[in-house]
C-alpha cells in the first residue's frame, strides 16, 4: 500500500497469467524441482550465488515449454542459462526435462521479467532471446506488448558490453515496432544493417508457437542487437 493507503501502481503487464492445463508430471516438477532450480529469494544474491561459478549467463524470456533453453543448455555446459516464464506450467515442462538431462548450468524463475532484470547486476548477461513475445494483436493492446524502449533500456543496463539480443516475432507490425524502437534508441545497433531483418539464429529451435505461426503463412521475423559503446 502506498502512503495514501491505495495499492501500489503496477507496471504495464505484458502477459496474463493463466495455470491452463497442467499435467501431473508438471505439477509435481513445480513442487519437487522449482525450490531446487528458481533463484533464491534474497535480492542481493548474484549469478554467481546461483550457480556456484561466474560462466557466462544466457537469459531467455518467456521460454514457453522451454525447448530452446534445455537444448542450448545441453549442448553449452560451459553457459548458464536463466529462464524466465511466468505461466508456470511451462516452467514445470522445462524442469522435467533439465532434471532428466542431469543439467546444473540452469536456474528459473516465475517472476514477471520486469523484476528479475532490476536485480540483475549490471553488465551480467552474454546473450538474451526473445522468441516470439506475445502479440497483443489489437491496437488497443500494443501498449502491452513486451518489447518497447523502456523495455530496451532495462535489458541494455544488464547486458555485457560483448552482449547480443535475439528477438523474434511472427507478427508484422510488431516487426516493425520494432525496428522503430531501434532507430529511436541510439544505445543500440542492429547487427543485419538499420530497418533490417536478422537470419534465423541457428539456436532457435521451432516450438509448437512458431510451428502454429508457419502453418498460418505468418512470416517469421528475427531481430540481432547489440549494445552501441
Ligand atoms: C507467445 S509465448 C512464446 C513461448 C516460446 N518462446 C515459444 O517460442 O514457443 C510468450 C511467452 O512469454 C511469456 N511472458 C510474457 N510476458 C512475460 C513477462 N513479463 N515475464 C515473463 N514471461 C513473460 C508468456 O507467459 C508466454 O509463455
Amino acid at each position: 500500500m502506498t502512503d495514501s493507503g491505495t495499492p501500489p501502481r503496477r507496471g504495464i503487464r505484458s502477459f496474463v497469467r493463466r495455470e491452463g492445463r497442467i499435467t501431473s508430471a508438471q505439477a509435481r516438477a513445480l513442487t519437487e524441482l522449482l525450490p531446487v532450480f528458481e533463484l533464491p529469494g534474497q535480492a542481493d544474491s548474484t549469478p554467481a550465488d546461483w550457480f556456484g561459478n561466474r560462466n557466462p549467463l544466457y537469459l531467455e524470456i518467456g521460454t514457453g515449454n522451454g525447448e530452446n533453453l534445455h537444448l542450448n543448455a545441453l549442448a553449452n555446459p560451459a553457459n548458464n542459462y536463466l529462464a524466465v516464464e511466468v505461466h508456470r506450467p511451462g516452467i514445470g515442462q522445462l524442469l522435467l526435462q533439465v532434471a532428466a538431462a542431469g543439467l546444473t548450468n540452469v536456474r528459473v524463475s516465475t517472476a514477471d521479467v520486469h523484476e528479475i532484470l532490476a536485480r540483475l547486476p549490471t553488465g551480467c548477461l552474454q546473450e538474451v532471446c526473445i522468441f516470439f513475445p506475445d502479440p497483443w494483436p489489437k491496437s488497443r493492446h500494443h501498449k502491452r506488448r513486451l518489447i518497447q524502449t523502456p523495455f530496451l533500456a532495462a535489458l541494455q543496463r544488464v547486458l555485457a558490453s560483448s552482449g547480443r539480443v535475439r528477438i523474434a516475432t511472427d507478427i508484422d507490425d510488431y516487426a516493425e515496432s520494432i525496428l522503430e524502437c531501434l532507430a529511436n534508441a541510439p544505445g543500440w545497433r542492429n547487427l543485419a544493417g538499420e530497418g533490417r531483418c536478422a537470419p534465423c539464429p541457428r539456436i532457435r529451435c521451432v516450438t509448437r508457437f512458431e510451428r502454429r505461426a508457419l502453418e498460418a503463412g505468418r512470416r517469421i521475423h528475427d531481430f540481432l542487437i547489440a549494445r552501441r559503446d
